[in-house]
């Protein structure tokens, strides 16, 4: 069942969102290349959601044993954060999801560390996050569930690149994950009518190479099946009768 929200809980989202978009931008800021770990970025997340009175939604979430993913060049997500230093040239994904007041906002960017990126990985970021707001374009009235995934799926593969099928993007409210499941593939104009008060957290992952993931051993990281790099982006997005609402974005800056 997809559990649809009122414009006074979509406020109550917006609000946690706020908190998780400024986390995410200080946790980007906050990495020096050569010298940050991923753990340290755990370390920043756990300290910036304390320091904004919210919880972290991903720790323990079936046994996830951190608050922070974070995936470095061929991780696609859900990596375990560790001892891994991250260096200039590395692409680094860093998703977090957070509950301010029992409601969840989960939102996600890939970042060039130092800045400093080969055109290739630089390229790929850009199609990456375009082509999120390809599909949060179509999170509106009328519409159908797949317009979401094939607008991003056509987007991406024009440009040369692939999108993973094996993870999807999922409905969010006072849980981390409600139905629907939302692909970022598909044939147009499938799947359940979107209506007003439908909240979806929307997650494209691009590929360099093949669609073909896999898990490691430590049960969690996925990385592409060939090791080419792999970006994510993700936005928490309300459906309103105006359109798309992207609730995690701190305000006064562009998404
Ligand atoms: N943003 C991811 C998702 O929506 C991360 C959750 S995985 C977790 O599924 F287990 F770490 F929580
Ligand atoms: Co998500």
């Amino acid at each position: 069942m997809i559990i649809k929200k009122t414009p006074a809980e979509i406020e109550k989202m917006r609000a946690a969102g706020a908190v998780l978009a400024r986390c995410i931008k200080e946790i980007a800021d906050g990495i020096v290349p050569g010298k940050t770990t991923t753990l340290d970025i755990d370390v920043m997340a756990e300290e910036l959601i304390r320091k904004y009175k919210a919880i972290g939604s991903f720790k323990n979430y079936r046994g996830y044993p951190n608050t922070v993913c974070v995936a470095v060049n061929e991780e696609v997500v859900h990596g375990i954060p560790g001892a891994r230093v991250v260096f200039p040239g590395d692409i680094v994904g860093i998703d977090l999801g957070v509950i301010v007041d029992g409601w969840h906002c989960d939102s996600a960017i890939t970042v060039a560390v130092g800045g400093e990126v080969s055109p290739e990985a630089g390229a790929l970021l850009k199609v990456t996050k375009e082509a999120l707001h390809k599909g949060i374009e179509q999170a509106r009235p009328g519409n159908r569930l797949s317009d979401i995934g094939h607008a991003i799926q056509s987007y991406v593969e024009k440009r040369g690149y692939s999108v993973v099928r094996d993870l999807v993007g999922h409905g969010i409210g006072r849980s981390l994950h409600e139905e629907p499941n939302v692909p970022n593939f598909g044939r147009p104009g499938k799947g359940v009518r979107l209506e007003e008060g439908m909240t979806l957290a929307i997650e494209p992952m691009v590929n360099i190479g093949g669609f073909a993931v896999e898990t490691l051993r430590d049960n969690w990281t996925v990385v592409t099946k060939d090791r080419s790099l792999s970006a994510h982006f993700e936005h928490t997005v309300a459906i309103t009768k105006n359109g798309p609402d992207i609730l995690t974005m701190a305000p006064v800056e562009e998404a």
